[in-house]
């Protein structure tokens, strides 16, 4: 049973009376129009919900409230090649706890690829166990989940999934699991239902209706793939329109 830690960060929401245009970009999304207030777990928080439902926008917003820049990696990083950053970080109200963390990272599956190019350029590698371009894009996140987080830290990761097998999603569990122990909190935008199970978390559905609290197996992602995987023949005779053989 991992420990209940203290929450660096209890709960977000927008900044009442905060003038913002729910015409255009990220106000229209329902989700955020709509978000409430995140009242975030102490060890881990996952985001989840369609594609576009706006998972990503709502870490960046807090990713940037929280002084990181919008392509990720430590407070210390200085990159800004993401065209179009949403305000949301404007208009964010987050309460924190105390003790500050220690340590934090913001991670992107969709930016790495920059950050690893600026660790390189000024030199900094050896926190990463050295270049991140010599490895596989889920060589790479593992390097970061094993070698660059240390722990009484705050962490937000967006699809760490993306590029690692079955396998090391497993391997990911645990290393998050290890930092949870060692007093760290996580808020993750996830599509994975094996990151998904870590039982001491709670998960938060994005949905046209705002967000909601889900329980794991209550989520789309257990549903379908449990229902996919138990009747794989069924399913794809369904999607296909046969049998579903070659
Ligand atoms: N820079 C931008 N300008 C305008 N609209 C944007 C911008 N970035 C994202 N959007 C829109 O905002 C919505 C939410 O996008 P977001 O990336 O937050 O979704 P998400 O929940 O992370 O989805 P996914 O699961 O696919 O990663 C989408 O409809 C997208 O088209
Ligand atoms: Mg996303």
């Amino acid at each position: 049973m991992a420990r209940l830690n203290r929450p660096y960060l209890l709960h977000a929401g927008l900044r009442p009376g905060a003038e913002v245009d729910f015409d255009s970009y990220p106000f229209n999304i329902p989700a955020v129009r709509e978000m409430g207030q995140i009242d975030f777990h102490p060890n881990v928080t996952f985001f989840v919900g369609e594609n576009g439902a706006g998972k990503s926008t709502v870490l960046e917003g807090l990713a940037l409230a929280l002084g990181y820049s919008a392509e990720g990696g430590t407070r210390n990083v200085r990159l800004q090649t993401v065209e179009s950053v949403s305000n949301l970080h404007e208009v964010l109200r987050l309460a924190r706890g105390v003790p500050a963390p220690r340590d934090g990272y913001f991670l992107r599956a969709e930016t790495l690829f920059n950050v690893a190019s600026y660790m390189d350029e000024v030199g900094y590698t050896e926190g990463y166990g050295g270049s991140l371009h010599r490895r596989s894009h889920g060589e790479a996140f593992m390097a970061v989940l094993l070698n660059k987080l240390r722990g009484r830290g705050l962490y937000l990761l967006d699809e760490p999934e993306a590029a690692l097998s079955p396998n090391r999603q497993l391997a990911a569990l645990s290393a998050i699991h290890a930092l949870v122990e060692n007093g760290s909190q996580f808020i993750i935008a996830t599509h994975s239902p094996i990151l998904l199970a870590y039982p001491h978390a709670r998960i938060v559905l994005f949905d046209g209706s705002g967000l909601a609290e889900v329980a794991y197996e209550d989520t789309e992602h257990y549903a379908v793939t449990r229902d996919f995987l138990n009747h794989p023949q069924r399913r794809l005779a369904q999607l296909l329109g046969d049998d579903g053989s070659p």
